[in-house]
């Protein structure tokens, strides 16, 4: 790096999350690029006083439904990405369930094509896995601004659907990249979706989708994996009957868990909010989401996503259980988290791990995750003393809801820096969407 041209921005006095540990210190910022750690007087164009702040690696939401191209009334690329970067998130993995849904070339380049122009973050699309698509995959996992290769076990929004073995091994036995999987047992939801019905309440949503819904599934597809020996993603893990089996297979497996998971409990949810609530797999009782915790405390968790899935009021009227699942999440991810920092549920360490490191280091994200002299200037500002309610009227989200709409938290992102570029400062976009494809390694 050359140290002798100034740089575009000084980021000054934050704590700063280094690899090595929280340090008071100072970032500089060229060309889009981390150029100097620990100087305070390098000359810049632009500085950031930092002060009583704390700065994280950018956070990467590896879990969001954009809904672009297809069902624009639920939420578009650039409302999305803006809701991202007004939550302090820097880069996000769009999942293939639009329409139409995201299984080749084409369907991810009109994506890329859409983000290109409106993305706020950075950005990748994952491909969704098919029976239709399997033998391809190793070829469409790699195409540039691909996450890798995501599949739906059970029926949650869309027709994408790979719910037996033989076309999972298939799947898996097409590429090397991590593959994603919503892991539920698609024969089990079917033959339990009565129960859904006679209830007629979506107090049932845990019962119809039960533990061992997710359980079966998700011993399928590690016992597939384990065979073809192919790296896996478990998205959204919400029993501890899971955990308890995962901790197993961390070698090959990597696990998810969501702030929804971990905020909201059966039945209160339920009672409190109906079908808005409502989201696959399903919010549980309290003993579950004590798992997800311990998980978390021990290390089986990797990731913390949002599953960013909104869909309108309207639709969320209709009687369960055609209500469709699902709730908005990008914009409150680091919010809730940050809350639960504060509550001292984890550390801001263990924060940085599962929302910045881990996800790059998992799907092998180019230059991102770390702050550090010559990684990407991705960065996240947070003050983690402010304390403000949940307003649903700043979402940014087409659907214009979230669950947490009232709730006061502790701690709060203040700026968003992509690229190099201030892009959200004390809730406010600046200038222009200018989100850049993410790129992995080979
Ligand atoms: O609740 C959910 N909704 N879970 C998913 O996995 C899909 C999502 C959606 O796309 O609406």
């Amino acid at each position: 790096m050359n140290t002798e041209l100034p740089a575009d921005l000084l980021i000054q006095g934050a704590t700063v999350m280094l690899p090595s540990g929280p340090t008071v210190t100072s970032v500089a910022c060229r060309n889009g690029h981390i150029v100097a750690i620990g100087d305070e007087h390098f000359p810049a164009a632009d500085t950031l006083d930092a002060t009583g702040l704390h700065l994280l690696p950018g956070v990467v939401d590896s879990q969001v439904h954009f809904r672009e191209p297809g069902m624009t009334h639920k939420e578009t690329l650039e409302a999305g990405t803006r809701g991202a970067v007004l939550g302090g998130v820097t880069s996000i993995f769009e999942m293939p369930n639009t329409q139409p849904l995201t299984l080749s070339a084409e369907d991810i380049a009109a994506k890329q094509c859409i983000a290109a122009q409106q993305a706020w973050c950075n950005y990748a699309f994952y491909m969704g896995g098919s029976a239709a698509n399997a033998e391809h995959l190793a070829t469409l996992e790699t195409l540039p601004g691909c996450s890798g290769v995501k599949v739906f076990m059970g029926s949650s929004f869309g027709d994408l659907l790979a719910d037996d073995d033989a076309v999972l091994r298939r799947i898996l036995q097409n590429g090397r990249r991590r593959v994603a999987v919503h892991a539920e047992d698609e024969a089990r939801l079917r033959s339990r979706r009565h129960l859904a019905e006679e209830a007629g309440h979506v107090t049932a949503h845990p019962v119809w989708r039960d533990v061992d819904s997710a359980l079966l599934a998700t011993k399928r597809v590690v016992t597939l994996a384990l065979e073809v020996s192919r790296p896996l993603h478990v998205l959204h893990v919400s029993t501890a009957e899971e955990m308890a089996f995962l901790q197993h297979h961390k070698a090959l497996v990597s696990v998810e868990v969501l702030p929804q998971h971990l905020t909201l409990c059966a039945p209160e949810c339920y009672e409190r909010m109906g079908t808005l609530a409502q989201m696959n797999p399903p919010i549980r009782e309290k003993r579950h989401q004590d798992a997800l915790w311990k998980a978390i405390e021990v290390g089986v968790v990797d990731v913390v996503g949002s599953d960013h899935a909104p869909h309108t009021r309207e639709e969320k009227k209709k009687a369960y259980p055609d209500s469709p699942s699902g709730m908005t999440g990008t914009q409150t991810l680091l919010p809730l988290m940050l809350d639960h920092v504060n509550a001292r549920r984890l550390s801001l360490t263990r924060l940085v791990d599962l929302v910045c490191s881990g996800p790059a280091r998992l799907f092998g994200m180019v230059g991102k995750g770390r702050i550090a002299v010559g990684y990407d200037a991705d960065l996240t500002l947070v003050d983690m003393q402010a304390r403000q309610a949940m307003d649903d009227r700043k979402l940014a989200s087409k659907c214009g809801w979230s669950a947490y709409d009232g709730m006061v938290l502790q701690g709060w992102p203040v700026a968003t820096v992509i690229n190099g570029r201030i892009v959200m400062r004390d809730g406010e976009v600046l200038g222009r969407p200018a989100g850049q494809a993410l790129q992995f390694l080979p």
